[in-house]
């Protein structure tokens, strides 16, 4: 199934029959997860309006570049920055011709121009126009500063001719952006994500917990999926949505989380959740009543559930999560060493929990590596990116 989960997408729109299709594609793309926002140069709104868009795509769509009203919402820099992908379906000729020279007399070109983030365009124009020189060796621009080039298509055109320069379908032009996203980098591995905090039942209806929001942890089940990686995600309660395509088991206390994952298999194990250290060595069966002054909680040790998966014959990667308020690496390397883990990700527990951003340095045996602050969905792709290197170069060293 197609995923662009968390995936920010400008779709730009250049004028040009194939248009309308690019209503279709932006559908495609909002069902495949991602965020759009549609940006058409004023020439194709003599096509299509923008009104289709703005409806399909939830957004306000954007037109011109000087524009007081769109630029004191997100302005053009932003918009540029806020792109993960910018991806122009149908790019006329004459957008191939402003892009290729770095144009910036519109809103579409300009934004190519700001954006660090790759750029895709799918040609569509008449069969004559495709074959001219000029735009062949715009084309050939384009491909030199790593512009993908979607297509086009061959078969019949809209004035009539048969040849090459039509836009591809929607399917794959929504497929090419997927692919833009799809490192790969953990095709076909198998892991386990233990996210979210457990609760520890006092009685029937009150229990021990803590603030952990499993946001760090949901995004790194995403990152890991959107790798290419097989991911299940043992989630305490949160009240967050898993990615269709990860396998969520629901869990509540620390024990529940341990068979859960022990019975998973798996070729990495990282261990985001904040799991309760002690939980009431005994659970009332009926609520208690508040009779006394003072009431005392007799707490028991929780299992360690990633040392002892980590302490296991067969083990896999582990990864773990350390969030102090002091000693930040010491405690870090400490859990390390204990834990017997390949990685660790530390960070300031204040500055974390239940924060959309973070920070942390991750450290291993031999190395660390600091990660700035980001938002989470940022950061958890730069962890899974160290996660699979560290855990090829381990498999390198097995064998
Ligand atoms: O020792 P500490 O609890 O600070 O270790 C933190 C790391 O260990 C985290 O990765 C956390 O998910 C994991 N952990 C665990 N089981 C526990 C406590 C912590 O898996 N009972």
């Amino acid at each position: 199934m197609l995923s662009l989960s968390n995936k920010q997408i400008i779709l730009g729109i250049t004028g040009g029959i194939a248009a309308y299709k690019a209503a279709e594609l932006c559908r495609l793309l909002i069902k495949a997860g991602a965020d759009v926002r549609v940006v058409m140069t004023p020439s194709a709104t003599e096509f299509i309006t923008s009104l289709t868009f703005q409806a399909l795509s939830g957004n306000r769509v954007q037109i011109e570049l000087l524009d007081e009203e769109a630029e004191a919402a997100m302005g053009h820099i932003e918009l540029a920055r806020w792109a993960d992908l910018i991806l122009v379906a149908p790019a006329s000729a004459n957008f191939i011709a402003r892009l290729s020279q770095g144009r910036a007399e519109d809103l579409l070109s300009t934004l190519c121009l700001a954006t660090t983030a790759p750029i895709a365009v799918a040609p569509a124009m008449n069969q004559a126009m495709w074959r001219n020189e000029n735009t062949q060796e715009n084309l050939q621009a384009l491909k030199q500063k790593d512009i993908a080039v979607l297509g086009p298509a061959s078969g019949e055109q809209a004035c009539g001719d048969v040849g090459l320069g039509r836009m591809l379908e929607p399917e794959e032009i929504a497929q090419a952006a997927a692919d833009v996203f799809e490192t790969g980098e953990l095709a076909g591995v198998e892991i386990t994500i233990t996210a979210g905090p457990t609760r520890e039942a006092i009685d029937p209806v009150r229990y021990i917990s803590n603030h952990s929001s499993g946001k760090m942890g949901y995004a790194l089940a995403r990152a890991a999926m959107e790798a290419g990686a097989k991911v299940v995600l043992v989630s305490g309660p949160v009240s967050l949505q898993a990615p269709p395509q990860v396998k969520l088991v629901s869990v509540e206390s620390a024990r529940q989380m341990l068979d859960a994952c022990q019975v998973l298999p798996g070729d990495i194990f990282i261990s985001v959740a904040a799991v309760a250290d002690y939980r009431p060595a005994n659970i009332a069966s009926e609520k208690i009543k508040k009779h006394a002054d003072t009431m005392e909680l007799n707490l028991v040790k929780n299992p360690d559930i990633l040392a002892q998966i980590s302490l296991s014959a067969m083990r896999p990667f582990c990864v773990g999560f350390a969030a102090e308020t002091e000693n930040i690496e010491e405690y870090a390397r400490k859990k390390l060493q204990d834990k017997k883990l390949d990685l660790i990700f530390a960070n300031n527990a204040a500055a974390t929990f239940n924060s959309e951003s973070a920070l942390a340095t991750a450290y291993w045996k031999n190395g660390e590596h600091p990660f700035p602050q980001s938002s989470k969905t940022s950061l958890a792709r730069d962890m899974v990116s160290l996660i699979a290197r560290c855990y090829r170069e381990s498999k390198i060293t097995e064998t």
